[in-house]
C-alpha cells in the first residue's frame, strides 16, 4: 500500500527523491477551524526524517509533537486530565476549580493551558532542575509555581509526592475556597486514553495503516502504552519499541522483570522513569533499547542540521531508539517516533556549549562560541558528532569586512569574527 507522506508518494519513491521540491505543498486542509484549544490539540503532523531513513533504509518519521497549542506531546494528556475531573464531576466548567499537579514540566503547561481554557487555576510542582524556560512558561501561562530540590520517588520529598500531598490538605482544608484535583499523570489513565483515542489513531491514519513499529521513551508511559494499546489493537503484528535514557528503570523492568535503574544518568527531561506508573500497568515492549546522552545529542544535531527540526533531548533519544529499531527490523518498514518538545525549552541546556561542556557532551560546530564559521562538508556523515572545523569553505572575516568596509560599525563586527 501506498503511503501518503506530505507529497502523495509510496515510500519507495520517497526514498528514491531524498529532496522533494519545496514548491510541492500538502493540500490545504479547511475543517481545521475550531471553536477552541482543545481542539486545537493533536492532529500534529507526521514528517519523514530524511537522514535517519537514509542510514537505515527504513521509512523513519516523527510525530510533531512540539507544533500543539502548548508545545509538546503534554498538551494531550493535560487536555485529557482536565476532561477527565470534568466527567467525574471533579471540576464543573466555569466553576472555580484548582488542579495541582507535579510535572515536570510540559505537563503543568498542557494542564495549565487546557484548564485556562475551562476558568480553572493550577498549582504546580516542579523539580528546581527542570529548564528555566520550562518554569518561566508555567508562570507566563498563570500557574501557580512551586519548586522543590530534586529527590527520588521513594523520598517523602520527591515533587511528586509533595503535589499528591497538597492536593490533599487543600481538598481537606476547612476554608477551601473552591474544588481541588490532583491530576495524576502518572497513575491516571486519562493521560495514556488521550494516546489511545487520539495519537494512536493519528499515525493509522496518517500512514493509512502501513506502520510496521512504533517506538519512544517513557516518562508516565502514557504516550508509549497508549500508542503501542491502539496500534495493537488494529495490526496485532505492529513491533513496539520502547527507548530509555540512562539510569531510568523501565526497559531494566521489562527485560528483568525487577524495577532497578539502569546505569548512568541522563540530562535528557520528561522521560526516564524511576518506577511503574499506573498508565504503564499492562503494557509489554516487543523492543527495549538504552541510549546514551551523547548518542541522544547526535541524533538531535542531526534533526536540526538535517532535517531542519529544533527539538529536545528525548526526541534525540527517541530518534536513536527508532533508528536502532530499524537496524533490528531490516530496510523496508515504516517506523513512526515522537518529536516530543521544543529546542527553545532548552535553550540554557542542550543547546548551551558551556552547559554541554559541563556534561562532557558533544557541542555541535554552529554552537561552539569558539568556531563561528559554517562548514557543509563533513557534516552530512549521519549521526556523526559534527566537529569544530571551519563550516564555510572559504575565509568569512575576509567577505565580511568587504561587506561592511567603510562603514561605522566596521571595527565592532570584524572583532567578533
Ligand atoms: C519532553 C518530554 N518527552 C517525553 C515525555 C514522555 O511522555 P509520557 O509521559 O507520555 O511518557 C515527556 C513527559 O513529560 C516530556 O516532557
Amino acid at each position: 500500500m501506498s503511503l501518503r507522506v506530505v507529497f502523495r508518494v509510496s515510500s519507495r519513491a520517497m526514498s528514491s527523491s531524498a529532496f522533494p521540491s519545496l514548491r510541492k505543498r500538502p493540500p490545504i486542509v479547511a475543517d481545521n477551524v475550531y471553536d477552541s484549544f482543545a481542539s486545537a490539540v493533536g492532529n500534529t503532523p507526521l514528517i519523514r526524517l530524511r537522514d535517519a531513513s537514509a542510514r537505515t533504509g527504513c521509512e523513519i518519521y516523527g510525530k510533531a509533537e512540539f507544533m500543539n497549542p502548548g508545545g509538546s506531546v503534554k498538551d494531550r494528556a493535560g487536555l485529557y486530565l482536565v476532561a477527565s475531573a470534568e466527567e467525574q464531576g471533579l471540576l464543573v466548567p466555569g466553576e472555580p476549580g484548582i488542579i495541582v499537579e507535579g510535572t515536570a514540566g510540559n505537563t503543568g503547561i498542557g494542564l495549565t493551558l487546557a484548564a485556562n481554557s475551562r476558568g480553572y487555576r493550577t498549582i504546580i510542582v516542579i523539580p528546581e532542575t527542570q529548564s528555566q524556560e520550562k518554569k518561566d512558561t508555567l508562570r507566563f501561562c498563570g500557574a501557580q509555581l512551586i519548586e522543590v530540590p530534586a529527590m527520588p520517588f521513594a523520598n517523602p520529598a520527591n515533587y511528586v509526592q509533595i503535589a499528591a500531598r497538597l492536593a490533599r490538605a487543600l481538598q481537606e482544608h476547612p476554608d477551601r475556597p473552591c474544588r481541588v484535583v490532583y491530576a495524576n499523570q502518572w497513575d491516571n489513565t486519562a493521560n495514556r486514553l488521550a494516546h489511545i483515542e487520539g495519537t494512536g489513531p493519528e499515525i493509522l491514519a496518517q500512514t493509512r495503516g502501513a506502520v510496521d513499529a512504533f517506538s519512544c521513551a517513557m516518562g508516565t508511559g502514557g504516550t508509549l502504552a497508549g500508542v503501542a494499546a491502539a496500534l495493537r489493537a488494529a495490526k496485532p503484528d505492529v513491533v513496539i519499541g520502547l527507548t530509555d535514557p540512562q539510569g531510568a528503570v523501565p526497559v531494566t523492568y521489562f527485560t528483568t522483570g525487577t524495577p532497578t535503574a539502569g546505569a548512568g544518568s541522563s540530562i535528557s527531561e520528561g522521560i526516564g522513569q524511576g518506577r511503574i506508573t499506573g498508565n504503564m500497568a499492562g503494557f509489554r515492549p516487543d523492543f527495549t533499547a538504552e541510549i546514551d546522552d551523547a548518542a541522544a545529542m547526535r541524533e538531535l544535531n542531526a534533526l536540526t542540521l538535517h532535517e531542519g527540526l529544533q527539538v529536545g533531548l528525548s526526541s534525540g533519544i527517541n530518534v536513536a531508539g527508532a533508528v536502532k529499531l530499524a537496524e533490528k527490523l531490516g530496510p523496508g518498514k515504516t517506523i513512526v517516533t515522537v518529536l516530543c518538545d521544543s529546542a527553545m525549552r532548552y535553550t540554557g541546556k542542550m543547546y548551551n556549549p558551556s552547559f554541554l561542556r559541563t556534561k562532557g557532551l558533544p557541542v555541535p560546530a554552529w554552537l561552539d562560541e569558539a568556531n563561528t564559521r559554517f562548514v557543509a562538508d563533513g557534516m552530512a556523515s549521519a549521526g556523526e558528532a559534527p566537529t569544530a572545523q571551519a563550516l564555510l569553505p572559504f575565509d568569512l572575516a575576509s567577505v565580511v569586512s568587504k561587506a561592511i568596509e567603510g562603514t561605522e560599525i566596521m571595527s565592532r563586527c570584524i572583532t567578533k569574527l
